[in-house]
């Protein structure tokens, strides 16, 4: 055939291709993992892996459950959407195990986080000058953590 007469470099070309085709098949079924696509663009088996990591967060409706007075304390007040946790931090633990005492939060570090004035905070949020607005005085002598709006005589 004379068409074929010089065309040595296309099997060449076609043998590259092919070993590129193998080798490509072989390092993707040795890199890409088993579960790979089993539902998505991700791996299968990770849905199981993080839902099976130690829970940290209790969530504040638990918290809620044993400590009513407090909840109910909080729920009227100013703090009714800070959740328990994000003062207390994590305490499944505590949860698990009430007899861990998780101690107490403190304050002279806990609500300047949120309330110091900062020009990076939204206008509308309560924020003061830590310093000048309590000269030194713990926040809790004056404020109430879990309703924290001084009343008339004071909230604590
Ligand atoms: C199963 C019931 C139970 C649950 C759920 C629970 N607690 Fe407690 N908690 C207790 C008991 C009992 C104590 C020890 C007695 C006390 O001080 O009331 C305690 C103590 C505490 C203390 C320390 C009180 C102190 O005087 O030092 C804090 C703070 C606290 N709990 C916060 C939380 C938070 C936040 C949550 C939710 C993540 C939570 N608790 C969930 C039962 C519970
Ligand atoms: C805005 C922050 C904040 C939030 C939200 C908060 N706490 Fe507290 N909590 C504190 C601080 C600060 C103290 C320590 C007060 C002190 O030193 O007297 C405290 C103390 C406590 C105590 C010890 C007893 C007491 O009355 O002093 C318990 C129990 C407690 N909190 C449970 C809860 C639970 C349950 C929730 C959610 C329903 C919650 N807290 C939400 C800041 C907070
Ligand atoms: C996790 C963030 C957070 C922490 C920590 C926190 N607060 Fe608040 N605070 C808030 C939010 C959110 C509001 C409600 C703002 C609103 O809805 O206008 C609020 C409201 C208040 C108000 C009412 C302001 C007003 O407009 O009258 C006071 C007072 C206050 N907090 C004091 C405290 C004190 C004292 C502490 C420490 C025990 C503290 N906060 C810790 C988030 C926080
Ligand atoms: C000596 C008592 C006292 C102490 C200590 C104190 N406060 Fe207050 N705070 C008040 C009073 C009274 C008000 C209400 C004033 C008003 O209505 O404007 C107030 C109001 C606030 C407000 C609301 C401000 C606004 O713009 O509406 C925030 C936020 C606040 N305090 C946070 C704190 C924090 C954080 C600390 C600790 C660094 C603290 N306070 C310590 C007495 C106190």
């Amino acid at each position: 055939m004379s068409v074929f007469r010089n065309a040595g470099h296309l099997f060449r070309l076609a043998a590259v291709f092919v070993v590129g085709t193998v080798a490509f098949l072989v390092i993707r079924a040795a890199v890409v993992p088993r579960s790979f696509g089993e539902y998505g663009h991700y791996r299968g088996a990770a849905i199981s892996e993080i839902a099976s990591l130690p829970l940290h967060f209790a969530g504040h409706q638990t918290c809620e459950t044993c400590h009513t007075d407090i909840a109910k304390m909080k729920s009227a007040g100013m703090h009714a959407h800070v959740n328990c946790e994000a003062c207390h931090g994590p305490l499944e633990k505590h949860v698990k195990d009430p007899s861990i005492d998780p101690g107490k939060p403190d304050a002279a570090v806990l609500c300047v986080r949120c309330h110091a004035a900062s020009a990076a905070r939204p206008k509308w949020f309560p924020q003061v000058d830590p310093a000048q607005h309590s000269g030194g005085i713990a926040c809790t002598t004056c404020h109430n953590p879990h309703n924290p709006v001084i009343a008339a005589g004071g909230s604590k």
